[in-house]
């Protein structure tokens, strides 16, 4: 695979980039890096010359962008690197990837930040911004230094995995984001409430004799976050929402105006409580897969714009780990390359709109991001080349064995997807091909 800076030019595709309002059939050149040209047929003689991707048929859009996931270096590497997991996020047409800090030791510090980012560009294929602590030793009991992490290079804060179950550090979390002009990243669940629970609670964890984690247990949290948010004038993004009454309350909140982004996954846009039945410890996740009502609420939720963006809190775990007891288990998946053929689905069935489902994997995430680490999100001419180039309609079954990420466990294992990736290219490097794909060389 060549992995330097091309000169490609992407003929034939279907562009669709929400950022510029683009719908239409056209090529596009990438050279030196960056976008260089967008039109009909080739492009003027005074462009280098370039190889040429066929690309008729297929979806061409900015790289996909994932605030949410583990990658777990350092501390886990069984589990994940920076170099399988970006490995992953390339296969599944993210060209950005922020990363938690429930790492070991966890993103609290300078040092670790920094240790994050000299890995990503020694390792990492495709663009890594780190995620630092709210709490020192994401203890939850005394604020990180989030002026510090912010300098050296965190793009938002959280103890994902945990809540920030103390409120008064919450406060003075979302005071600092205030400041910082950074999000507070919250894993809403009151823990509590949830202790002790392993998967939703309803007739299938009743059916199981499985204890569960009620709705309430995020829907407190949620408010609490959301009436300290109007309190500071703070930044706040709900992780992972997971329950219909979450949707209704930031629903509400953003109606006051108040300062409020959240995100959903594709498995909690897809799958319910019953998958545990099936794949057991695979489908255990953290907040739980849930109910056809929630999957309806948080998918008219995303299509209103209350839930902003969809992330894949790619969770990977070992086998070992996962063949645990169902109490023991830790929760979580690995979704980075199946991403986008969970979320096609939602598109197959007339739920959500192609252009809708880009936006919430681009545009939208760039927004919460900025434009202070490149200019990502968009195809604009002058943006750094990150863009994925996809097959909406191809049918592949799921083999983990063929996974790029470490992390095996999935509930999806041997399920037949619609929608793959076919290239994905990052800052002007190819970085994932399909063997099916075409690369014609040189043409003047
Ligand atoms: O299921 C989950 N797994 N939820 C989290 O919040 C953390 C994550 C992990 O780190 O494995």
């Amino acid at each position: 695979m060549n992995n330097k800076p091309i000169a490609l030019l992407i003929h034939g595709g279907h562009i669709i980039d929400p950022s510029q309002g683009l719908d239409e059939t056209d090529s596009l050149l990438i050279s030196e890096g960056k976008i260089s040209w967008l039109g009909k047929g080739k492009p003027p003689p005074s462009c280098p010359e370039y190889d040429i991707l066929h690309a008729e048929g297929l979806i061409i859009c900015p790289g996909f962008i994932d605030l949410h996931c583990h990658l777990r270096q350092p501390g886990f590497e069984e589990k994940e690197t920076i170099a399988t997991g970006t490995q992953a996020a390339a296969k599944g047409g993210f060209t950005t990837v922020c990363c938690m800090p429930n790492t070991l030791p966890p993103l609290d510090s300078k040092e670790t930040i920094d240790y994050v980012k000299s890995i990503a560009a020694a390792e990492g294929v495709v663009r890594v911004l780190p995620i630092g602590c709210i709490s020192k030793g994401r203890k939850g009991e005394e604020l990180a230094k989030l002026d510090e992490l912010a300098s050296a290079g965190a793009i938002a804060f959280s103890d994902d995995g945990s809540p920030a179950t103390n409120s008064r550090l919450m406060r003075q979390a979302l005071e600092y984001s205030h400041d910082l002009n950074l999000p507070i990243i919250d894993h809403c669940e009151d823990t509590a409430l949830s202790q002790g629970g392993v998967m939703n609670e309803g007739t299938t964890s009743t059916k199981l004799g499985l204890p569960g984690i009620p709705n309430a247990a995020e829907d407190i949290i949620v408010a609490r976050d959301l009436a300290l948010t109007r309190l500071t004038r703070g930044r706040l993004h709900i992780a992972h929402v997971s329950s219909e009454g979450s949707v209704g309350l930031i629903r509400r909140a953003k109606e006051k105006g108040i300062m409020v982004t959240a995100e959903v996954t594709p498995l909690h846009l897809t799958l319910t409580e019953e998958s545990v039945i099936v794949h057991a410890t695979n489908a255990k996740v953290n907040p739980p897969l849930r109910t056809r009502k929630d999957i309806q609420a948080l998918i008219q939720g995303l299509k209103e714009g209350v839930i902003d963006i969809i992330v894949t809190d790619h969770a990977p775990h070992t086998e070992a780990d996962k063949m645990l007891k169902f109490a023991l288990a830790p929760p979580g998946i690995s979704s980075l390359e199946t991403a986008l053929g969970s979320l096609m689905s939602l598109v197959h069935a007339g739920q959500i709109t192609l252009t809708t489902l880009v936006a919430k994997l681009t545009r939208e995430p760039a927004k919460i991001i900025g434009n202070k680490y490149g200019k990502p999100g968009t195809l604009a001419i002058g943006a750094p080349a990150d863009i994925t180039i996809f097959d909406p309609d191809m049918d592949w079954e799921v083999d983990t064995r063929a996974f790029t990420s470490k992390g095996k466990n999935t509930p999806l294992a041997g399920s037949v997807l619609k929608g793959k990736v076919m290239a994905t290219i990052a800052q002007g490097k190819l970085v994932y091909r399909d063997d099916s794909i075409r690369i014609e060389a040189k043409v003047a």
